[in-house]
């Protein structure tokens, strides 16, 4: 396998060609927050918008769930732009999501507790106007809970169910702030066809899917 070699953060690293940035700077410890990435998807949504960084010789900051490797590529992922706009990515999610961590069952396991704290932001952010979803939570499965207030709509959920087991009980539905991961015709998880094999709980990175058993 042929591969490129980069700076990030001015660590020298070297990637499989065709390797996004995010992927290579995990690969090589370097933490760039991300929720809606998944490494076998080559052509990723990029909906959540936390995972900017910045490469040299380019205006603007990019995604790095997107970005492609380059040689000699020089990339920063904690540069004042591409932190100003993770910062607002996520206290705009944060401003229609149920942060309750205290009695969450993620607590302590949730990636938006280890992305805020990474790029220094207050879980309980007030800076945009907060909108709950208030939508009912369905606990209809034997296995498992879904809170969809608690949801980042990161679609790890769908993209292990569809794409992985192929069942596909799980998908979005709705656009805007209404969006939501639902089963086909908005019907309780426990009467779709999902075979309860729990791997969506453990793909979910927040407490929007937790088993009802810990
Ligand atoms: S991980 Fe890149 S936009 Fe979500």
């Amino acid at each position: 396998m042929k591969t490129v070699s980069l700076t990030i953060d001015g660590k020298k690293v070297t990637a499989p060609e065709g390797e996004k940035v995010l992927w290579a700077a995990l690969d090589n410890d370097i933490y760039i927050p991300h929720l809606c990435a998944h490494h076998d998807n080559s052509s990723p949504d990029a909906s959540c918008r936390l995972c900017w960084v910045e490469v040299e010789g380019r205006l603007k900051p990019v995604t790095a769930c997107t970005e492609t490797v380059e040689a000699g590529m020089a990339v920063k992922t904690r540069g004042a732009a591409s932190r100003r706009l993770a910062r607002t990515a996520l206290e705009l999610l944060l401003a229609s999501n149920e942060v309750d961590c205290a009695n969450c069952a993620k607590s302590g396991n949730c990636q938006l507790q280890k992305i805020a704290a990474h790029l220094k932001v207050n879980l309980k952010s007030r800076r945009f106007r907060q909108i709950p979803r208030q939508l009912p939570v369905d606990a209809s499965s034997p296995l498992f809970i879904y809170d969809p207030n608690k949801c980042v709509l990161c679609g790890q959920c769908i993209w292990v169910c569809r794409k992985q087991l192929g069942i596909g009980a799980i998908g979005f539905a709705h656009r805007g702030f209404n969006r939501k991961m639902t089963t086909f015709g908005d019907g309780p998880i426990g009467q779709s066809q999902c075979a309860e094999c729990g791997d969506c709980v453990a793909a979910c990175p927040t407490g929007a899917l937790v088993f009802k058993e810990h």
